[in-house]
């Protein structure tokens, strides 16, 4: 006898990137960022739990919206505060996805999206980049049935870019709201917030788990539309971020001469990793993320990434239906990224 709803019955659900709790990997495979976040974080956290954790944090993450809303000159009503951007990605298909209904996102991305439809029952149409990794014209096209589409910006796991009037051109042609996922847009020459006051179907999700180096704080935040924001808010837990969360978050977005600096370090780290995989042989697809997805002409890449883990070196195999396998491996700090690229040499050219 099953309890279950058929469609969490039917669903393998999602598997995160391993992480292991012992051990020393150098990790590169969930695109963590390698360096220590923000000095100012680390205080904000000791001073809230100072002040106690005895109450319920602020709902709306008040304090958050407001200094989001000063960096990125947008009204703190257009911000909505998430356990992480993945809360934000659940938040969203609940308030607009029913059993029955079409989401689509494009192939391959990440692979969350898909978990999601099947969470709600719904179906999905996953559409094929281009060989250049641009999006087709089916992306584009209206149906009755769509009602959200996820574009991840840049993509992973290739770190690729649809230029924003793409995506405004985008966005006026579908009939339903557009979730541009800018996970990584920190790393990025482009961004999309300013479509958001251009077009209401326009969403843009952030995440402060890789360029604000807080993946373990679980905080992410949408702009958004007030009058989505306000639907939005009604599908979210009460409480979905916590006080510590919220006051290292703040402080984490109030430091950009800090996002600045490692911005550029982790930029100045990805273009020389990119160029020493192509000369061990590798094909490198042009990535403004902070990982770079790469594939081999003549070796089979799960051995390669086997032979990294035996090693203590975590990469991220990845093999997708009806596309292809490859490696996707995240910019640590240079001393990690040259630890990894010295055993990929050795064992390519052995
Ligand atoms: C494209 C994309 N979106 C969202 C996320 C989730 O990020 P967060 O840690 O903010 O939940 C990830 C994490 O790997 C991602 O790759």
């Amino acid at each position: 006898m099953s309890f279950f709803r058929d469609a969490i019955e039917r669903m393998d659900g999602y598997s995160p990137g391993e992480q292991p709790q012992g051990g020393k990997f150098i990790k590169l495979n969930t695109n963590e960022n390698p360096y220590p976040p923000s000095p100012a974080v680390i205080r904000a956290i000791e001073q809230a739990a100072a002040n106690g954790l005895v109450r319920y944090p602020d709902p709306l993450a008040t304090a958050f919206r407001m200094q989001a809303a000063d960096v990125l000159g947008v009204e703190p009503s257009w911000i909505l505060c998430g356990n992480g951007s993945d809360d934000l990605l659940t938040i969203v298909t609940r308030a607009l996805v029913e059993p029955g209904d079409l989401m689509r996102f494009p192939h391959p991305s990440y692979v969350l999206y898909r978990t999601l439809a099947e969470l709600q029952g719904a179906r999905c149409q996953q559409v094929s980049f281009q060989p250049d990794w641009s999006l087709p014209p089916e992306f584009s096209e209206a149906d009755d049935n769509l009602r959200l589409v996820f574009l991840p910006n840049p993509n992973s796991p290739t770190g690729t870019v649809i230029d924003p009037q793409t995506i405004l051109a985008l966005a006026e042609s579908l009939p339903c709201p557009l979730l541009v996922d800018e996970a990584y847009a920190d790393f990025a020459q482009v961004n999309c917030l300013e479509l958001v006051a251009q077009n209401e179907k326009i969403m843009v999700s952030r995440s402060l788990s890789k360029s604000y180096a807080l993946a373990g704080l679980r905080f992410g935040f949408l702009v958004a539309q007030p009058q989505m924001i306000e639907q939005l808010v009604k599908v979210k837990d009460s409480y979905n971020c916590d006080a510590l969360s919220i006051a290292a978050a703040t402080a984490a977005i109030g430091d950009q001469q800090w996002l600045v600096e490692n911005r550029r370090t982790i930029l100045a780290t990805r273009e020389r990793m990119s160029g020493r995989l192509e000369q061990i042989g590798f094909e490198v697809v042009a990535s403004q993320a902070n990982f770079v997805w790469c594939t081999h002409r003549e070796e089979p890449l799960q051995p390669l990434y086997e032979h990294l883990k035996s090693n203590q070196v975590l990469v991220r195999y990845i093999q997708y239906p009806d596309w292809g396998d490859g490696l996707r491996i995240s910019v640590g700090t240079d001393p990690q990224v040259d630890a990894c690229l010295d055993l990929l040499e050795a064992r390519v050219s052995s």
